[in-house]
């Protein structure tokens, strides 16, 4: 296989050589290296740098740049495995060359998974993470890494799909990209909920084309409880943007839109509960320019924004509620402002650029916007 070098973050390793055009997941190439993750394997080795781990199991390896580079970078010992012979040769020429604690392994991951137990595992699979959630549930001892690029299934673009992969009923709606994530996380707590185990939140985000979940997996019965409460439905108003949160995991109670009168549409079961563990996030902060990453400048800009987003969730789109009032979206600095000088704690969302996170309720946002609109004569 013809190969070139690539170094990412410190780590220097071998990808076979794929047309970069070519469509996804490339037919030029029978290992897959996929230069648009970095940034998601980025954090993941950052997060690893604050958390100490017996070991870590990089599932769905390909070129095994991703364990690799948590081997390389992190110091932490690692099993790197893929069903693919082809991708399993590549890492283990690419785990001689770098050296360290690394055992390679070419099997099927849900069979590995069901004969041997890691502190963390990490699936990566090309599309939904959901024919793999079962297995790591049991498999993984204290961490549970997830990335899910079935976007459209998730956030209700493919109902049927969505439907079928997560047990859950998604929608199409201007914040789907929060909606997505919390459904993949959602399907994460339901497996571990039936082995009694616990999930929290330590890291979790959106990107245009994946989600991300890193959490923390907990072996009692009562921290499945606390998981199982943090289980609900967004009841969203199919006439207009009202929307609310019903918690529990079974069929919601029917809810009637305050302000049209009719019957809303329960999107989930949904992930509710915080999506991140602040201390954490603030301690990839402090480890973030000690060490060598080629997404720095997006890594801090989102680790920013996640320790600032309040844990409530769905944020709202500004430009659809304008829209929806028929005046101008305001300068979104302004509204943060405005509403943060009405004690509404508010801020931007790194799930949109035209979204907000807040504490304030939707027809106080409305009314902000349409007194910015008349101050102006728009
Ligand atoms: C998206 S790629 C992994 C990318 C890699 N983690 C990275 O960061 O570049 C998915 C990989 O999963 C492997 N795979 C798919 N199904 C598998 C299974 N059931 N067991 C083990 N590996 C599997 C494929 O061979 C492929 O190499
Ligand atoms: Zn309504």
């Amino acid at each position: 296989m013809a190969c070139r070098l690539v170094t990412e973050g410190s780590t220097t390793f071998e990808v076979p050589l794929q047309d970069e055009n070519a469509v996804f997941p490339p037919k030029t190439a029978s290992v897959f290296y996929n230069t648009c993750m970095e940034f998601n394997r980025d954090m993941t080795v950052l997060l690893l740098s604050c958390i100490v781990l017996e070991n870590y199991l990089d599932a769905m390896a390909a070129t095994g740049v991703r364990g690799l580079r948590v081997a390389h970078e992190t110091g932490t010992p690692v099993i790197i495995n893929d069903r693919n012979p082809a991708a399993v040769a590549m890492i283990e020429e690419n785990a001689r060359v770098i050296g360290g604690d690394i055992r390679v392994i070419c099997n099927d991951a849900n069979r590995l998974m069901c004969t041997e137990r890691f502190d963390a595992i990490d699936l990566d699979p090309f599309g939904t993470p959901a024919p793999f959630l079962d297995a790591a549930s049991r498999a993984a001892k204290r961490y549970l890494f997830v990335t899910a690029t079935d976007t459209a299934p998730l956030c209700g673009a493919h109902l049927k799909a969505g439907m079928r992969r997560y047990f859950a009923t998604p929608k199409n709606t201007e914040y789907h990209a929060e909606v997505g994530l919390r459904m993949m996380m959602g399907a994460m707590a339901k497996e571990l909920i039936k082995y009694d185990r616990g999930m929290e939140p330590v890291l979790s985000f959106a990107k245009n084309h994946y989600f991300r979940s890193h959490v923390r997996v907990l072996d009692h019965v009562a921290a499945a409880e606390a998981t199982m409460n943090r289980i609900g439905f967004v009841m969203q108003c199919p006439t207009c943007l009202y929307r609310t949160e019903q918690k529990g995991s079974l069929l919601p109670k029917s809810h009637i839109c305050p302000y049209c009168g009719v019957e809303t549409e329960a999107i989930g079961p949904l992930w509710m509960g915080p999506l991140q563990d602040k201390e954490i996030i603030a301690s990839l902060l402090e480890k973030l320019p000690l060490m060598r990453f080629g997404t720095a400048k997006q890594m801090d800009k989102l680790i920013h924004q996640l320790l600032d987003e309040p844990e409530t969730c769905t944020f709202y789109d500004y430009h659809v509620i304008s829209r929806n009032l028929h005046v101008s979206p305001p300068a979104i600095d302004e509204m943060i402002a405005g509403l943060g000088d009405l004690g509404y704690y508010t801020v931007r969302t790194h799930f949109s650029v035209t979204g907000i996170k807040t504490v304030a309720l939707l027809h106080t946002i409305e009314e902000w916007i349409l007194a910015w609109n008349k101050e102006r004569n728009f």
